[in-house]
């Protein structure tokens, strides 16, 4: 078994796993970052793609935001549809003057990729943690396996960057958290499509057939989705079907069709709120999907999971440097107001925006909702706000 010592060992190289190590290791705290998969499916996974104000700013100050900065898509307002109208919330003008950047996640993990190992610093891909132990007692451990065999890496602390189904919230004994729940009846399909967008900007549409997402990635890709029931599979949704859909729900009495081109990537996504409370547990502290879930339709995801980092980094530092344990004392309760405000946010969103099947009830409350947040300044204001910088405020 290959043994090693470090001051923090980061599990999990998603978006907050790696902006961590390297906000660490920027200042000299030793640092080893395991990550079960390859570089190339982590480079290649598609997933969120709207960044916040401050979140572009966080990458940018870390040193990771030259290709950001070059290639994002600024936006300074978004488009909602429904009932064949279509209805711009300028974001940046409610919001004094904070645009959204429009960038790939998997772009943000590629640039926090190509830093690390210009760096030197331990990076281990196809290293899968098996045990996180030692919690509360003077020294942590992980153990797990990489291509090269059996591994025990002994530290100060862990920092479970692992995704919802890693295995750092589930290091938690049982009795010292509360997991907060609630899965949706729906899922979102979402494709990427060779096509240059048909719209500069986002387009959130409700149909009464359900919900559609406009998105790009660049003058040539789009991302697109729909809502679809949970049990769904991609085997039922063909190209043409896809598109068919996509016209139909996103459709207005001023609008063409979209402009269609070859899909390259298609997936289901099942949309659940989790909340792991509190955040810590002696030596380990949860950062991102590991401690908390938003479905994707506030575009928080990521924000969330990189807002987080910024406030551990800070703390681990602190203590790692100057002994002050304060804010690591703190960084549970400090995180989770900022989580259960996008819990909020991303619950709004999503409820004004899915048709129920069952209740129309529901649906006229959905519909007064969306006129509301189209016609009123001041919840046009509160949207915008929450949308651009929610992390910040
Ligand atoms: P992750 O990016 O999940 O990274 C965790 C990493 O830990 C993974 O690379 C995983 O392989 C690794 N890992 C897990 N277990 C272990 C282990 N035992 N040992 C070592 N490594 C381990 N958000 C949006 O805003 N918009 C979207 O469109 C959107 N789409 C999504 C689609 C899918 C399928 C998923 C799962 C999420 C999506 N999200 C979206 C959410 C957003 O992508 C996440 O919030 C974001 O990835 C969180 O970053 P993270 O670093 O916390 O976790
Ligand atoms: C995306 O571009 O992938 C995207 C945009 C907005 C969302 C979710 C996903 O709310």
């Amino acid at each position: 078994m290959k043994e090693l010592r470090t001051q923090v060992v980061i599990v999990g190289a998603g978006p907050a796993g790696l902006l961590l190590g390297h906000l660490l290791e920027r200042e000299g705290v030793d640092n080893v970052v395991l990550e079960r998969r390859s570089r190339e499916y982590l480079e290649q996974r598609v997933r969120a793609g709207v960044i916040e104000f401050g979140v572009a700013n966080l990458i940018d100050e870390a040193g990771a935001g030259e290709r950001l900065r070059r290639e994002g898509l600024v936006h300074h307002g978004v488009e909602f549809r429904f009932e064949r109208h279509s209805y711009r919330v300028p974001l940046s003008e409610l919001a004094d003057g904070k645009t959204i950047t429009v960038y790939g996640q998997q772009e943000v993990v590629k640039d926090l990729i190509a830093l690390r190992l210009q760096s030197g610093a331990p990076l281990l891909f196809n290293a899968e943690v098996a045990v996180i132990d030692g919690l509360t007692s003077d020294e942590a451990f992980v153990e797990g396996e990489d291509s090269e065999g059996k591994l025990r890496i002994s530290c100060q602390y862990v920092a479970g960057c692992d995704g919802s189904f890693g295995v750092a919230n589930r290091s938690i004994p049982a009795s010292l958290f509360r997991k907060y729940e609630r899965t949706y009846p729906f899922s979102w399909l979402g494709i990427l499509a060779e096509a240059p967008p048909t719209s500069e900007e986002l387009i959130y549409c409700r149909h009464e057939s359900g919900f559609a997402l406009y998105s790009m990635r660049s003058t040539t890709l789009s991302r697109l989705y729909l809502g679809v029931r949970p049990s769904d599979t991609l085997d039922a949704w063909s190209d043409d079907r896809i598109w068919d859909e996509l016209n139909v729900r996103l459709a207005t009495d001023a609008t063409s069709e979209l402009r269609q081109g070859p899909i390259v990537e298609r997936s289901i996504t099942n949309m659940r709120s989790v909340v792991v409370s509190p955040m810590r547990h002696g030596r380990l502290f949860l950062a991102g999907d590991a401690a908390h879930i938003v479905p994707p339709t506030g575009a928080k995801g990521m924000n969330l999971a990189l807002g987080d980092v910024r406030v551990l980094a800070r703390a681990l530092l602190a203590q790692l440097q100057e002994s002050d344990d304060s804010l690591l004392a703190t960084y549970s309760a400090t995180c989770l107001e900022r989580v259960w405000r996008a819990e909020e946010f991303s619950n709004y969103m999503t409820q004004m925006l899915h048709p129920s099947d069952e209740d129309d009830f529901e649906n006229g409350v959905q519909l007064a909702r969306l006129r509301q947040a189209v016609h009123s300044h001041e919840a046009s204001a509160v949207l915008a706000r929450n949308y651009v910088d929610l992390n910040s405020l």
